[in-house]
């Protein structure tokens, strides 16, 4: 074991791609099923060259500080919000990220929580289990917004948001992308570029792609959430830091928008006291637009790549500071 770098990993991962690691480093896995709180972290990460992290562990400046020999911090997820990026950097540490892989999944799951919002599939699914279905077929009954035919809002047109572009093509929907960078429509020239205040405007759907930064916090708050459309539906898989949640549980109460399909929370797991969790027309998942056998496996082995290149001195392959190399 001597010789071989100390990696401390912050949780399981499914499939193999520890087992590929525990045979090149002395490997430690934090043995629980949450996040190690900081302290813990800190004390289990500080003699570690590598650390491998999820999205759920915060990785500041002072966690790096605390730990001279690290040389390679890798996370499972593509968004890295939760590391310190210009920290890392300015230590030399490279901060290895899975884009690519998760790109489809997270895009199914964007889908199907605009079609789970807009025909009340969750809500119907709770009056069934509470025994409520006991008259026969009620024509006014659950009735929801049509997906096919409407306008789709994509705001940010990275991977994940063309990926949901092109689902919109198989329901005739109309989309308008609203995007920081100047990026061409390729291959779905039916993309109409608009500005972020007519996307709010004129979409039936909104869905959220963008990353987390300085830029994008709070940047649906409560006057951008007034401009939606009357009755638009409302996805987010990006970030729950992105928008506010107070002013849409608001909007969601009011009936202003109509309904939402949340993956991602401002505070995660969601707060119990949050007023989202008493609002039938929302239907809430725990944060899993990447969760497919496939996909986890495919980030688990990334991140580990990603890990074994910087610690064996190479480039990491899929770097999110890559100026770290320059
Ligand atoms: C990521 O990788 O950033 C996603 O949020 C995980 O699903």
């Amino acid at each position: 074991m001597q010789g071989r770098p100390r990696v401390f990993a912050t949780r399981a991962l499914p499939g193999d791609a520890l087992a590929g690691l525990a045979g090149a480093c002395q490997l430690e896995v934090w043995p629980e099923h949450c996040a190690p709180a900081p302290e813990a972290l800190a004390a289990r990460a500080v003699e570690a060259e590598g650390l491998l992290c999820l999205l759920s562990d915060r990785v500041d400046a002072r966690l790096l500080a605390g730990c001279p020999r690290l040389r390679a911090v890798s996370s499972v997820s593509v968004g890295v919000d939760h590391v310190d990026l210009a920290a890392a950097t300015a230590r030399r540490i490279p901060v290895g990220h899975t884009p690519g892989v998760l790109t489809e999944t997270t895009a199914d799951l964007a889908f199907a929580l605009m079609l789970a919002a807009a025909r009340r599939v969750a809500e119907g699914d709770r009056w069934v289990r509470a025994g409520g279905w006991r008259g026969d077929w009620e024509p006014d009954r659950l009735l929801g917004r049509d997906v096919h035919g409407a306008t789709l809002g994509i705001v940010g047109l990275g991977a994940i948001g063309r990926a949901v572009a092109q689902r919109a093509r198989g329901f005739a929907m109309r989309v308008l992308a609203f995007s920081r960078a100047a990026r061409s429509p390729g291959d779905l020239p039916e993309i109409e570029s608009v500005p972020l205040a007519e996307l709010l405007e004129r979409s039936d759907f909104v869905s959220l792609h963008l990353p987390l930064d300085a830029a994008t916090r709070g940047l649906l708050d409560a006057s951008a959430l007034a401009r939606i459309k009357p009755g638009a539906v409302l996805v987010n898989t990006a970030r729950g830091g992105i928008l506010d949640e107070q002013a849409l549980a608001a909007a969601l109460r009011e009936g202003r928008i109509a309904a939402a399909g949340l993956d991602v929370y401002e505070r995660e797991p969601l707060d119990p006291a949050s007023p989202l969790l008493s609002l039938p027309n929302v239907v809430l998942t725990p944060h899993i637009g990447s969760a497919s056998v496939v996909t986890r496996a495919r980030m688990a082995e990334r991140a580990v790549r990603n890990l074994l290149a910087a610690l064996a001195g190479e480039r990491m392959p899929w770097c999110a500071n890559p100026e770290v190399y320059g």
